[in-house]
């Protein structure tokens, strides 16, 4: 797995700046939505050319649950401006057709073959995620549509070599998709910990994200820069994580709760959990693990560890940690 660079941002993005020269970017590929143009980070893009001579080619024609023309149309544009970067600002959709421009970047616009990457590896790629949450920035997987039907791609080429972790871009986020993308990340978390692809790293990076959870949340959710900072990071721990083991039964069952009902990913996914861990939990004997019940005993005593459930220092640790007993954790209403 490829070393993932982490920038910080400052108020004058110097660590961008200083990225950007050294991949010898001269004109950037920016994925984005137009709503961008009033962030902080928007308004340093517009300066790039002024300053740093780098020209910005803006792609915004896609919409949530991407298809497969938007990648066409990316790459169309990507290959018609020359463009030597591709950097992307947004969520999961945006991040996607990012990813996926990138990894068919070399193939004909016109009719593109999902089945054969034709990755551009020297690419530089930059992604700036606005939530607090799906850790797309840190995974190999993409997801786009063709014909109606739902395309997963997994490639080491869809992650980005560079992520920049912006406080400012979460100042906005309305409140109940601040609660359901923080709890994205938890259960990313969670999950990783007891899936059968988990190795030492994966559970490191599980550890590490749920640590900075329990620590930022308070100051995450008063929108403070603080925790905004370090619930991104979390969030990218998090990603990582999934990364390696992908995700477990709560997201496998999360999603009807989405199509059916709308509700966030983060609190589908989250509702989910916290019915399964404490059904595990009493129910050793049905467990078909082939590591067997000894080993899953181990797995969430390592997990309550973290989560210091018997400490409970502090009230919102006890409620993430009450997760794992069938607490019942209440988001604010959509
Ligand atoms: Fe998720």
């Amino acid at each position: 797995m490829k070393k993932q660079r982490i920038l910080q941002a400052d108020e004058h993005y110097t660590e961008v700046d200083a990225y950007l020269r050294d991949q010898g970017v001269s004109c950037l590929l920016l994925v984005c939505n137009p709503w961008i143009s009033r962030l902080r980070i928007g308004k340093y893009l517009d300066s790039l050319t002024q300053r740093l001579g780098i020209r910005v080619v803006p792609f915004s024609d896609f919409c949530p649950n991407p298809q497969v023309e938007s990648v066409s149309k990316g790459i169309e544009l990507l290959q018609g401006k020359h463009c030597d970067g591709i950097a992307v600002i947004g969520g999961g959709s945006a991040i996607d057709v990012a990813k996926c421009i990138r990894l068919y970047g070399r193939q004909n616009p016109a009719g593109l073959d999902l089945l054969q990457p034709a990755p551009i590896e020297e690419l530089p790629f930059l992604a700036v995620p606005t939530t607090a949450g799906t850790g797309s920035e840190a995974t190999r997987y993409a997801v786009v549509y063709a014909a109606g039907e739902k395309q997963s791609i997994t490639s080491e080429q869809c992650i980005p070599d560079a992520v920049l972790l912006d406080a400012s871009v979460l100042k906005t986020l309305p409140e109940y998709q601040r609660h359901a993308t923080m709890m994205d990340a938890f259960c990313h978390a969670v999950e990783a910990f007891r899936s059968l692809n988990a190795t030492q790293k994966s559970e490191a990076y599980a550890r590490q994200a749920l640590t900075r959870i329990l620590e930022s949340m308070d100051s995450y959710l008063r929108n403070e820069d603080q925790g905004n900072t370090q619930m991104l990071h979390a969030a990218n721990l998090a990603g990582k994580a999934i990364n390696i083991t992908q995700t477990t039964a709560g997201h496998a069952m999360c999603y009807k709760l989405t199509s059916l009902y709308g509700i966030a990913h983060g609190h589908a996914a989250a509702l989910c959990v916290r019915q399964l861990w404490p059904f595990m939990l009493a129910n050793p004997e049905r467990c078909i693990d082939p590591r067997g019940e000894a080993y899953l005993h181990d797995v969430f005593v390592r997990l309550a560890e973290t989560m210091k459930c018997p400490i409970r220092r502090n009230r919102r640790q006890s409620y993430l940690a009450r997760l794992l007993i069938g607490w019942r954790y209440q988001l604010p209403k959509p």
